[in-house]
């Protein structure tokens, strides 16, 4: 009970008025309370046209009113509290106020689930003609971060993408990466908000384990390197990191145990102690899967960051399906993320098994 009421208690203040949004500790509060008590984050922030790709697979039409009533029918679930910290938006849900009128950033701060905003612009080709991809989005940022954290944002979310293959990745690509990474995560950290640093390694592909051990190792040094030599606050961070995994074409697949133990150990070496809290993105691997390798490595132990996630596709497989689009199936939807929501916390404890999939 105590551990609870200390929890919103600090939601309150987090979301106050008065709070001096400059405030240094600010930052490191709000980056704290997105993973206290197992608590991670529900990746929303899909892109119009990416949402369009979602609703295909549900023959639902992609338009404003539809992607409020999918998001509004998320964030009203029960199984936000307690579980669910921070919620990443776009800037369209950012600003959108629910069907009765209610703007969704006071529904899921009502749930004690924190606002974030992404804000980068998406990918461009590093140089002419490359497979490779940085990310833009520098341009008129430092108004935008203003803008966001005026609205109620309180963290922030830049995706670099990371590619295995041929020659791939290069230092050019992951270092250009880092480098932007760095420099959003001051301007953010500025504004006060919190920067979620995304260095996401694909897994597309059919590389083995290995080779995506060492791109998300030189990639991590890289982006710590850059943080540091730009004077970003560590304490005031959250890593979003893929796991370390074989591509999704792979012949050789890993046990849960192997990715767990060698995601580990990338991170291990490469991330400061001093960052609170390391998010997980889901990255194309089944629900149960990305549970399942939270809660192996939260069993392994031996850290002291929060690790825990920050799904997009593993929190909401499940509840658009059973969605579809239909208002009769609101409450089937929100107990299927619920569900999800509860598993993951317990998996960011190292406290779930396969049964508790199985009582639901
Ligand atoms: P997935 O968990 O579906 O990979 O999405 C997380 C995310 O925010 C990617 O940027």
């Amino acid at each position: 009970f105590f551990k609870q009421k200390t929890a919103y208690e600090i939601h309150e203040r987090l979301v106050g008025s008065e709070m001096c949004i400059r405030d240094r500790n600010n930052i490191e509060e709000i980056a704290s309370y997105i993973v206290s008590d197992g608590k991670g984050i529900l990746a929303a922030d899909e892109s119009n046209p990416t949402c369009g790709k979602r609703f295909d697979t549900i023959g639902v039409e992609n338009i404003e009113s539809n992607r409020r009533d999918y998001r509004e029918m998320l964030f009203r679930a029960s199984g936000l509290k307690q579980n669910i910290g921070g919620v990443i938006l776009f800037d369209e849900t950012l600003r959108q106020d629910a069907k009765d009128g209610t703007p969704l950033i006071d529904i899921m701060n009502a749930a004690g689930a924190l606002p974030g905003i992404k804000v980068d612009k998406g990918l461009v080709p590093i140089s002419e003609g490359s497979d490779e991809v940085i990310t833009q989005g520098l341009d008129g940022l430092n108004d935008r971060l203003k803008e966001y954290a005026a609205i109620g944002a309180k963290f922030t979310k830049w995706r670099a993408v990371i590619k295995i293959g041929n020659d791939m990745p290069t230092d050019q690509c992951i270092d250009g990466n880092a480098d932007a990474l760095a420099e959003y995560a001051k301007l953010a950290q500025n504004n006060g908000l919190v920067p979620i640093v995304e260095p996401e390694i694909l897994m597309d592909g059919g590389h083995t384990i290995e080779q995506s051990f060492n791109a998300s190792s030189r990639a991590l040094a890289s982006l710590f390197k850059s943080l540091k030599s730009k004077g970003v606050n560590l304490k005031g961070v959250l890593l979003k990191p893929s796991m370390v995994t074989p591509g999704s074409e792979a012949t050789l697949k890993a046990s849960i145990e192997d990715v767990a133990s060698m995601t580990l150990k990338s991170l291990k070496e490469n991330v400061p102690a001093e960052v609170p809290g390391i998010t997980f993105l889901s990255g194309g691997q089944t629900e149960v899967e990305a549970t399942q390798h939270l809660d192996a490595m939260n069993k392994m132990g031996g850290f002291s960051w929060k690790l825990s996630f920050s799904y997009g596709r593993a929190l909401q497989a499940g509840a658009l399906k059973a969605w579809s689009g239909d208002a009769g199936n609101i409450f089937i939807a929100q107990d299927i993320l619920s569900h999800r929501a509860k598993m993951n916390n317990l998996a960011a404890q190292g406290e779930w098994s396969i049964d508790q999939e199985e009582e639901f």
